[in-house]
């Protein structure tokens, strides 16, 4: 098996279910549940052998390491962290705890569990560490897409603990030995997004009639990347990518704010229109832009597709069609997370051991 790490997350459990309909090979799913875990989110997994959930911290040393005695997996896909910019800025201090010290704390038990493995398993084991493309900092107009050998200049406190664990992982190859691998995403939409970010936000704001909060002047630009198309890249990785490698993934996408939240306002005009007529794009509302906001992301996913042959399969057309009439299709998951009611399984579960 392997285990997932933040599996009840936003990418963890498109990558879960994805693994899943495409393998038998079972999934350990640790996951802290923070206001970012949503357990609805894995319903179709219910009754699943192949699909074990466990309620914990990779911080959580004692419980990683009889995770790792106990199930023996060949691989860690780590995904779990506190993955929101905004959080970042007003309280950090999660951020350094679960991104930095977790990390660190998985990798020790890791480290531990692959150093007592025999010969044969030993070299075929993976910790494969998922981060994005903010490490890399801002990037002017005209200058060129980040490649894997890109300083780092983080600007958040989210992208600066990010970044702190890229090293990490670094350091425990080259210091303890441990494979691992390394991949820099850059901003994942599609199914099952919390909406605290920028597209699910929009989309469930227009549908409630809210305003559509833009940063600054919109004209900041990132690349997106429809989430299953990221969880491909990470399957390839994981089978494929050379130790001690990072690779970049992205969409080939890079597009301002604006255009996005028009792109979702005119979806929204012709799938679900307003009662009124008129076009949601009404609703958008210029407010301050964030402290420090990077101006733009731009991805060179050339590595990954030159040396694993993985590209996108969605362009930026299909995959926000696909996401909208995804939302659309779910208002219950909606509901649930803005009523907070998504977080009962918590008191479900607990409740009814105690
Ligand atoms: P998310 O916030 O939706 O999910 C994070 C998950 O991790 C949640 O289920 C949460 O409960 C869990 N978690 C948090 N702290 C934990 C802890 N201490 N122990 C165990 N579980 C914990 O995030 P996401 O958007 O799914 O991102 C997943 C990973 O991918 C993150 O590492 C993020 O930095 C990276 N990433 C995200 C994007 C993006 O656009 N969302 C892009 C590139 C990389
Ligand atoms: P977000 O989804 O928070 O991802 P990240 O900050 O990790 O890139 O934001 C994407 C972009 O959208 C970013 O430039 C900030 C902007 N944004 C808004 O303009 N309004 C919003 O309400 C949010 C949440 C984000």
């Amino acid at each position: 098996m392997i285990l997932v790490t933040g599996g009840a997350g936003f990418i963890g459990a498109n990558f879960v279910l994805d693994w899943l309909a495409g393998s038998d090979e079972p999934i350990l799913n640790l996951d802290k549940l923070t206001y970012a875990g949503n357990m609805d989110s894995l319903a179709a997994l219910k009754g699943d052998a192949r699909h074990v959930f466990v309620h914990g911290d990779i911080g959580d040393s004692e419980l990683t390491s009889a995770l790792f005695a106990e199930h023996r997996p060949r691989a860690v896909v780590n995904f779990a962290a506190e993955s929101h910019v905004d959080r970042s800025i007003h309280g950090p201090e999660d951020f350094i705890q679960t991104n930095v010290m977790g990390t660190m704390r998985l990798l020790q038990s890791a480290h531990a569990y692959w150093q007592a493995l025999d010969e044969e398993a030993k070299p075929s084991f993976r910790f494969l560490h998922v981060s994005t493309d903010e490490v890399y900092g801002s990037l002017g107009p005209s200058d060129p897409a980040f490649t894997e050998d890109k300083k780092y200049e983080p600007n958040s406190p989210y992208s600066a603990s990010k970044a702190a664990s890229d090293h990490l992982v670094r350091a425990w190859l080259h210091t303890f030995g441990l494979p691992v691998l390394t991949t820099n995403c850059s901003n994942n939409y599609g199914p099952l997004h919390f909406p605290e970010k920028l597209i699910p936000l929009m989309i469930v704001n227009a549908l409630t009639g809210k305003r559509l909060p833009v940063y600054g002047d919109g004209q900041r630009v990132r690349d997106w990347l429809y989430v299953k198309d990221h969880c491909s890249a990470i399957r390839r990785v994981l089978e494929a990518g050379v130790v001690g490698e990072t690779y970049n993934v992205g969409g080939w996408n890079e597009k301002p704010n604006l255009f996005i939240v028009n792109t979702v306002c005119s979806l929204l005009d012709e799938l679900q229109p307003r009662p009124d007529g008129k076009s949601y794009a009404e609703q958008i509302s210029f407010v301050p832009d964030r402290p420090g906001h990077d101006r733009r992301y731009a991805i060179d996913a050339s590595k990954i597709e030159r040396e694993l042959g993985w590209r996108p399969t969605e362009t930026f057309e299909t995959g926000i069609r696909k996401t909208v009439q995804w939302y659309l299709a779910n208002p219950d998951w909606v509901s649930k997370v803005q009523s907070g009611a998504y977080r009962q399984w918590l008191e479900t579960n607990y409740q009814a051991r105690a």
